[in-house]
C-alpha cells in the first residue's frame, strides 16, 4: 500500500510542480520585457502559481495523515451504533444538501471489533461520496439507504445512493488511490477506506445499482461468538 501511494503521490505532484516552474519562468520572461504591459498577464500566472501550489499541498498533507495514522484501536463495538453516531455527524449536511437518508437495520446488534474512529471516517466517506454523487439527482429522488445487516460470519453496510452512478470502465480502479472525478477531491476517500476495511480484515466493494445510482459496501468479521 505505501509503495504503491508514494508511487502515486510523487505521479500526483509532478503536474502542479511542473506547472509551478514554466509559470514562474514565463514571468521571469516577461519581465525581461518590462516595457510591455505585463501587470495583468503576470497577475494571472502567480494565481496559477498559487493554485498549482495549493493543489500540491493539499495532496502532501492528505498523504501525511494517512501514513501517520495511529495503529488501530481495536475494540468491542456495535456496527449499529456507529453507523447512527456518523448519520448524527452527517444529518445537518444531508438537510443542507436536500438528500434524505434512510437507514435501515435488520439485525438488533451488530457485535464487531473494530477501531470507532477509522470506521466512522470509513462511513462518512461513503456517505459524502454518495451526497456528492447525488449533486444533480432531482430532489424528490436524492435519497440516500444504509442498510445493515448479518449472518453469521459477517456484518455488512451498505451505502446506497440515487446518483450518477458508476460507469462500467471506471469500477475496478475505484478504490486506487487519486481516482477523482471532483475538481475538489484528492480521490483518497476510498482508498483510505479499504486500507481500513482491509486491516479490520473485511472487505469493501463497489456495486452499480439497477435502476441507477451506486451501493458501497463493506463487511467486517461478525463477533457474536466472543461476547
Ligand atoms: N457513490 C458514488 N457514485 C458515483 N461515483 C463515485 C461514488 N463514490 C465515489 N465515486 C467516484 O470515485 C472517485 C473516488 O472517490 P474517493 O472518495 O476516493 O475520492 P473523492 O471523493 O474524489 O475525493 P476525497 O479524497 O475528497 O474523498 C470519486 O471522485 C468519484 O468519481
Ligand atoms: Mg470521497
Amino acid at each position: 500500500m505505501v509503495g504503491q501511494l508514494t508511487a502515486m503521490i510523487t505521479h500526483e505532484l509532478n503536474q502542479p510542480l511542473t506547472a509551478t516552474l514554466c509559470n514562474t519562468r514565463a514571468a521571469e520572461l516577461m519581465l525581461q520585457n518590462a516595457s510591455r504591459p505585463v501587470i495583468d498577464e503576470i497577475r494571472e500566472i502567480l494565481a496559477d502559481i498559487r493554485r498549482d501550489n495549493q493543489r500540491a499541498s493539499e495532496s502532501i498533507h492528505r498523504m501525511r495523515m494517512l501514513l501517520r495514522q495511529r495503529q488501530l484501536e481495536l475494540n468491542s463495538l456495535d456496527l449499529g451504533e456507529l453507523v447512527g453516531e456518523v448519520l448524527q455527524i452527517t444529518s445537518k449536511e444531508a438537510v443542507r444538501r436536500g438528500v434524505r437518508i434512510k437507514a435501515e437495520q435488520t439485525a438488533k446488534s451488530l457485535p464487531i471489533r473494530g477501531d470507532r474512529v477509522h470506521l466512522q471516517q470509513v462511513l462518512l466517506n461513503l456517505i459524502l461520496n454518495g451526497m456528492d454523487a447525488m449533486a444533480n439527482t432531482p430532489e424528490s429522488k436524492r435519497c440516500l439507504l444504509i442498510r445493515t445487516s448479518e449472518n453469521d460470519q459477517e456484518v455488512e453496510v451498505a451505502v446506497s445512493d440515487a446518483g450518477q452512478g458508476i460507469p462500467l470502465e471506471r469500477l475496478p480502479r475505484i478504490f486506487d488511490p487519486f481516482a477523482t472525478t471532483k475538481s475538489d477531491g484528492l480521490g483518497l476517500g476510498l482508498s483510505i477506506a479499504k486500507w481500513i476495511i482491509e486491516a479490520h480484515h473485511g472487505r469493501i466493494i463497489a456495486e452499480s445499482n439497477v435502476n441507477g445510482g451506486a451501493t458501497f459496501r463493506f463487511t467486517l468479521p461478525n463477533c457474536a461468538v466472543l461476547v
